[in-house]
């Protein structure tokens, strides 16, 4: 199999990662046998980056061996694909300040030892620099109202110069009552003053009023 993007593989309109660790699922997604070579589908309804794959996100930035900063990881189901495509030297921090998520995502990273649960508020990095280093990339989920806000603020402390960043922004979460495509253009704004927007693609279907933004530190 070819890879299409960063570590993913395409199957007709679905999309996969190799999985680092054969015969156990994470969250019920369909896998394709090619012989010793397990594929896992990316699903788009549970997770936002497969979401965006499918809306037509050209890249991720990430390879194996990458260092990621994950904020909102929940138990594990987008950082799962994460952790097939950067393997066993690279490293995923995830940053989850719901006790009962970490709790779920546990035995998610004790089969897979690139996986290193954070019990910590994304929007205090300082409680959580001393536990990791700085990474190639990072990828935000975490709904809030100041999402762009925790996503700088992290970046700044913990991305590399031309390093990746994904963000998942929520416009209902930033306002009920404004009409998203005019929250997306705001969360632009912000964004571009510290990086170089390489991609935006709303998620559809798969995710009603959110915006997937692909950008590089400066
Ligand atoms: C939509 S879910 C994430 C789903 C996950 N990204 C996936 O695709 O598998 C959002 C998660 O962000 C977490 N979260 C929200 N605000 C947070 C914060 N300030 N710090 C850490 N985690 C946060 C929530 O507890 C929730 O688990």
């Amino acid at each position: 199999m070819k890879c299409v993007i960063d570590g993913i593989y395409r199957f007709g309109k679905d999309f996969a990662t190799l999985s680092l660790a054969p015969n156990k699922k994470v969250y019920d997604e369909k896998t394709i046998r090619k012989g010793k070579d397990e594929y896992r589908i990316i699903d788009p309804k549970k997770s936002k980056l497969g979401a965006a794959l499918r809306m037509g996100l050209k890249e991720t930035g990430l390879f194996e061996g990458a260092k990621v900063l994950y904020l909102g990881i929940a138990s594990g189901t987008t950082a799962s694909h994460i952790s097939d495509i950067t393997g066993e030297h690279g490293l995923i921090y995830g940053v989850e300040f719901s006790s009962r998520s970490i709790r779920d995502l546990l035995p998610v990273s004790r089969v897979r030892k690139n996986m290193i649960p954070i019990l910590a508020d994304a929007r205090m990095p300082q409680t959580f620099a001393s536990r990791i280093e700085k990474v190639n990339v990072l990828y935000q989920d975490v709904a809030q109202k100041d999402q762009s806000e925790i996503f700088i603020r992290n970046a700044k402390a913990f991305l590399k110069k031309g390093g990746t960043a994904m963000i998942a922004i929520k416009a209902r979460s930033i306002d009920v009552t404004e009409n998203p495509k005019k929250i997306y253009a705001q969360e632009k704004q912000k964004l571009s003053q510290y990086f170089e927007v390489v991609q935006q693609v709303t998620l559809g279907h798969f995710e009603k009023d959110h915006a997937f933004f692909l950008c590089r530190m400066r």
